[in-house]
C-alpha cells in the first residue's frame, strides 16, 4: 500500500452521512453500529447482514430505527450489494465467517463469504466510487514463537496458516489490488483478538464464561500456552472510526492494545473473577495447526491518528464482560446448547 505519509489529498475528511455496515449483527459490527449511532449523530447506518448462526438482530435492539436500518442479505449477492453501496458514502466490511474451528471443519462458507463477498463489495465500491474500509485480522501474518520478542507491524510479510487466516489474507490482497488498479478509496485494519459484550459463545472467552455460569467446567485447548493479544471491542471500534474518517487512503493500520496473555492465564483470570478454583477446568484436544503467538505493534495508528486504547485494565474489562453475560442469559442460552453440541462432536 502507499507510503506517502504527507498526502493530505488522500485523507477522507468528513464523517460519512450514510454508512453501510456489513455484518453489523455480529459481535464487532454491532458494537461499532452502537458506537456510531450514540456518538456520531450526523451518520445514518444501513446494516447488511445474512443473519447466519453468528448474526443476531437483537444485537441492534434499542437503537433508533430512523438512524439504523437492517437489510437481511448476503454480501455475495452482487445486485443487493450494488443497490446498497450506490446510496452510501462509505462501507465498513465486518461480514465474515469468523471462527477458526468452523473453517477447519468446513472451509467452503469461509472462502465464499470472506473472499467472494469482499470481491463483490469492492466491485460495487469501484463502480459507485464509494469509500471502503475492510476489517481484517492479525492472523494474516501467521504466528510468532513464544520466546520471540518480535511483534507484527504493517511491514510484516503475510503468512496465513489456517483456512480462516488464508481467506482473510486473500481478501486483504483483493483490497490492495483494487486500490492500486482501480483507485478504490480503501483502507484496511488488522486487529488482534477482541473481547467484550455480544461475542458469540463459540469464542474462547464467552465460551469459558458461559460454561461457568451454566455450572459446567470450561475447556482449554492443548497446553494452554498459546498467546493472544487481547483488545476490548470498544477500543477496536474507536480505531475503526478514526481510520475511516482520518486514515490515509490505501493504507493498512494494525490495531492492538499491548494485551498479550496466554490462554491459560486468561482462563485463570476468568475463574478467579467468577469465584472458582484456578484448576476448575478440563483440558481438551488442541486445534489442528493452532497458532502459537500473536502480538501487534499498533505504533502507526497511535502516532498518525492519535488513537490509544481506553480499556487498559484487562481484569476490569473481563469483569465487565462477565457481568454482561451474567445479565444476558436469554441472549446466549440457546446458542450455547447448539455450540456445545458441535464442540462435543469434534471432541473439543
Ligand atoms: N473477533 C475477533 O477477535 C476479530 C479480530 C480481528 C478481526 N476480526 C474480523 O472482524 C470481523 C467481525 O468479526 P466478529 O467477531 O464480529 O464476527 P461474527 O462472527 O460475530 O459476526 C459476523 C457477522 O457477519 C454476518 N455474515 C456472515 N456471512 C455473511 C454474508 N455472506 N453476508 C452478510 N453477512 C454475513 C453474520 O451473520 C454475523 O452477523 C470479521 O471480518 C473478522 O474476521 C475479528
Amino acid at each position: 500500500m502507499q507510503d506517502n505519509a504527507t498526502a493530505t489529498a488522500d485523507r477522507p475528511s468528513a464523517a460519512p452521512r450514510h454508512l453501510l455496515v456489513t455484518g453489523g449483527c455480529g459481535f464487532i459490527g454491532s458494537n461499532f453500529v452502537r458506537l456510531v449511532v450514540l456518538e456520531h449523530p450526523d451518520t445514518r447506518v444501513t446494516v447488511l447482514d445474512k443473519l447466519t448462526y453468528a448474526g443476531n438482530p437483537y444485537n441492534l435492539a434499542g437503537l433508533p430505527t430512523d438512524r439504523v436500518e437492517l437489510v437481511v442479505g448476503d454480501i455475495c449477492d452482487q445486485q443487493v450489494v450494488d443497490r446498497l453501496v450506490e446510496r452510501s458514502d462509505a462501507v465498513v466490511n465486518f461480514a465474515a465467517e469468523s471462527h477458526n474451528d468452523n473453517a477447519i471443519a468446513d472451509p467452503q462458507p469461509c472462502m465464499r463469504t470472506n473472499v467472494q463477498g469482499t470481491f463483490c463489495l469492492l466491485e460495487a465500491c469501484r463502480r459507485h466510487d464509494v469509500r471502503f474500509h475492510h476489517i481484517s485480522t492479525d492472523e494474516v501474518f501467521g504466528d510468532l514463537a513464544l520466546d520471540d520478542p518480535a511483534r507484527f507491524t504493517e511491514a510484516s510479510p503475510y503468512c496465513p496458516l489456517s483456512p480462516y487466516a488464508s481467506s482473510k489474507a486473500s481478501a486483504d490482497m483483493l483490497v490492495r489490488a483494487w486500490v492500486r488498479t482501480y483507485g478504490v478509496r480503501a483502507t484496511i485494519s488488522n486487529c488482534s483478538n477482541n473481547y467484550g459484550p455480544y461475542q458469540h459463545v463459540e469464542k474462547f472467552i464467552p465460551r469459558a464464561v458461559t460454561s461457568v455460569l451454566a455450572g459446567v467446567r470450561p475447556k482449554l485447548y492443548g497446553d494452554g500456552r498459546n498467546v493472544r493479544d487481547w483488545i476490548h471491542v470498544d477500543d477496536h471500534c474507536r480505531a475503526i472510526w478514526v481510520i475511516l474518517t482520518h486514515g490515509r487512503l490505501g493504507e493498512t493500520y494494525l490495531v492492538g492494545a499491548d494485551g498479550e496473555r496466554s490462554n491459560i492465564e486468561v482462563l485463570h483470570t476468568i475463574l478467579r473473577l467468577m469465584g472458582r478454583d484456578e484448576d476448575a477446568f478440563d483440558w481438551v484436544r488442541d486445534r489442528p495447526g493452532h497458532d502459537r503467538r500473536y502480538a501487534l505493534d499498533a505504533g502507526k495508528l497511535r502516532r498518525e491518528l492519535g488513537w490509544k486504547p481506553k480499556h487498559t485494565d484487562f481484569a476490569e474489562g473481563l469483569s465487565q464482560t462477565i457481568a454482561w453475560y451474567r445479565e444476558h442469559e436469554a441472549w446466549w442460552r440457546l446458542a450455547k446448547v447448539a455450540t456445545e453440541a458441535t464442540y462435543a462432536k469434534r471432541g473439543q
